[in-house]
């Protein structure tokens, strides 16, 4: 698996420092929130410009924002490698699909876990990720919801079944534990955050969660 920190939970006040302390991942998460999709506000655009300055990782960038549609280019502009939005979150997801990847940016899509995984049915052929969110999207540190490994063996199955090419990605209350678990229903990228970010020992980790 590919293990894609989020640095959510880190010190902001050293961000530099944190990030370059996850120096063993290929991929880097970003939580973007707007405090109007989910509560809590993140940052934007303008911190993946400022991270694209010293770490040259897959920038997973992860949208909990209203109207997504609004803001694609500020984030291709900055140096997403991989844009997912919620479908919750806006009414044209093909549309959005089509233009991230006009941009050469791969496409992902998000939903909650109240949303029902096959409301992605006529999205799947055209993604190149769906991420699953194991927890509420808003916050780190929360617990992982056990019913998330359902929503993976549904998309692991449809995936060898119609042979799309869509990664799967699971999001939230990812441990060495809970990773083995999602990894035997198919997931394929694990974000982890706190887990992390709470421990000395982060490169070791990294690839102990990748080699569960
Ligand atoms: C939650 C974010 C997750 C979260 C993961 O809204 O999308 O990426 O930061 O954090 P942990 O691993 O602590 O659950
Ligand atoms: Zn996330």
């Amino acid at each position: 698996m590919i293990c894609s920190p989020s640095f959510l939970s880190s010190d902001f006040n050293i961000l530099k420092e944190e990030i370059l302390s996850i120096s063993k991942a290929r991929w880097l998460h970003f939580d973007v929130m707007d405090g109007k999709f989910v509560e809590n506000k993140t940052y934007d655009y303008k911190l993946i410009s400022e991270v694209k300055t010293y770490s040259n990782q897959f920038f997973d960038v992860h949208l909990m924002i209203e109207k997504p549609e609004e803001y694609l280019t500020e984030y291709i502009k900055a140096g997403a490698d991989l844009i997912t939005f919620h479908l919750e979150a806006t009414d044209k997801p093909l549309e959005l699909i089509k233009i991230i990847k006009e941009h050469n940016v791969l496409a992902g899509i998000s939903i909650k876990p109240n949303t029902s995984v096959n409301e992605l049915d006529s999205l799947l052929p055209y993604l190149d990720l769906v991420l699953v969110m194991s927890v509420e999207p808003g916050k780190g540190g929360q617990k992982f919801i056990p019913e998330s490994v359902d929503r993976i063996l549904y998309l692991d199955r449809l995936k060898r079944e119609f042979k799309y090419k869509y990664l799967i990605e699971v999001d939230g209350g990812i441990n060495i534990n809970t990773a083995k678990t999602v990894r035997l229903a198919g997931c394929d990228v694990i974000v982890v955050g706190s887990y992390l970010f709470n421990q000395a020992n982060r490169n070791e980790l990294i690839e102990a969660l990748e080699n569960v």
